[in-house]
């Protein structure tokens, strides 16, 4: 057996094999509802074999969007949308999983291919899209040229905290396993986490212990939510690759911190929280996060995701097999070929009759080989 499709196994929930579907916004939500894109956006990955789907950034509030397309849970309205896909892959055999999260300093943001940068009056005249006021833990800017938020008061704090443990209760409604926060790239809680976004002198900012409350106190408020048998994963990056910035060693020190309030797996990314500094020390290859993964599955032990521009087999396959992660996550090749499990499968040799496939496919392909074979073309 190759470790990829080796079943894995958080709290009560069994993964068919190791490889999640990871997050990726479509920007296609209205008001923050879900529909027939995300359906079959998320459904064709459980088709195609992965062990774990998760929804994209979903806002917890209805300014914690980053942009107007956003899925949202911040109303018991929005869970009747998502119910049939988190149904739809459950049936499928993957599990179905949610990322919750909020924009803080990022909201009001426009879609990739429309710029990334602030929503303003052009986007009023364009597309009837107003830009809304962002928060965050110091009133700093994202970039340069991005609006000043609002440093987050305490009622804000306790707020948002409190709406990550309604959307958990909300997720759970929807038939949703897993839930991953979004505590990297640049968002509010790894803006908390940062030193680089978060300047306060209160309890919640300051020192490393300081700057993880506001993580921590989401895990709890979403723990409390959130069903016993069912894993919570938070995503984190591990390092911001700035000077001044979060470093591995807080990272561990943030993974340990969450393992005690019920985290259950760690999603090892890295970067994004902006400001003037480029990023620097990053080096791109395929893999260049898995790094991460085998550091906080060793130092923390915890269970950890390895992600980032990862695409071959064999390589995720070392990476399980190594022991430097206990699942992959892939986002882009998954969008190349929603399949690529199952070819997975078959290259590994762990799939040679189209077995894993759902069956309304896989009958046909296991007669179509044995004739490509019968006739010596393959
Ligand atoms: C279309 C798209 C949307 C994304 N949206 C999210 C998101 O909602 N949440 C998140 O944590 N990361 C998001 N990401 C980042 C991916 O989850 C992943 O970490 C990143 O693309 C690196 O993996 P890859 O090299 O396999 O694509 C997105 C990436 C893509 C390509």
């Amino acid at each position: 057996m190759t470790s990829l499709f080796t079943p894995f196994k958080l709290r009560d929930i069994t993964f068919k094999n190791r490889i999640a579907v990871s997050p990726m916004s479509q920007y296609r939500a209205i008001d923050g509802h879900a529909n027939h894109w995300h359906l079959v956006h998320l459904g064709r990955f459980a088709m195609g074999g992965a062990g774990l789907v998760y929804a994209e950034a979903t806002a917890v509030e209805r300014d914690g969007r980053r942009t107007h397309g956003d899925l949202g849970l911040w109303d018991d309205d929005q869970v009747a949308s998502l119910a049939p896909i988190a149904d739809f892959i459950d049936r499928e055999g993957a599990i179905p999983g949610i990322q919750l999260g909020h924009a803080g300093r990022k909201a009001s943001e426009r879609r990739p291919w429309h710029g990334e940068t602030p929503v303003d009056e052009e986007d009023v005249a364009k597309r009837g899209e107003d830009p809304w006021p962002a928060i965050a833990p110091s009133p700093i800017p994202y970039a340069d040229g991005w609006p000043l938020p609002e440093e987050m008061s305490e009622d804000d704090i306790h707020r948002v905290i409190k709406s990550f443990g309604d959307a958990a209760r909300r997720a759970r409604e929807a038939g949703f396993k897993i839930i991953e926060i979004y505590a990297a790239h640049g968002f509010l809680v790894h803006q908390f986490l940062s030193p680089i976004s978060n300047k306060r002198s209160d309890d919640w900012g300051g020192s490393t212990e300081n700057r993880m409350r506001f993580a921590l106190e989401v895990a709890q408020s979403v723990r409390a939510n959130w069903p016993d048998p069912y894993p919570l994963a938070f995503r984190l990056s591990a390092t911001d690759w700035l000077d001044d910035g979060i470093e591995v060693g807080d990272t561990v020190e943030t993974a340990r911190a969450l393992k005690e309030e019920g985290v259950d797996m760690i999603d090892c990314s890295s970067g994004g929280i902006g400001g003037k500094q480029r990023p620097h020390r990053m080096v791109i290859e395929q893999g260049f996060q898995t790094r991460f993964a085998n550091h906080l599955r060793e130092e923390a032990e915890i269970a950890t995701m390895a992600v980032g521009f990862l695409w071959d087999a064999d390589v995720c396959e070392e990476i399980l097999a190594s022991g430097q992660a206990d699942m992959i996550a892939l986002a882009r090749e998954l969008l190349d070929d929603p399949n690529w499990p199952l070819h997975a499968a078959a290259r590994l040799g762990t799939d040679e009759n189209h077995a894993l496939w759902p069956i309304e496919a896989g009958w046909w392909l296991m007669k179509r080989e044995r004739l490509l074979k019968k006739l010596g073309i393959r």
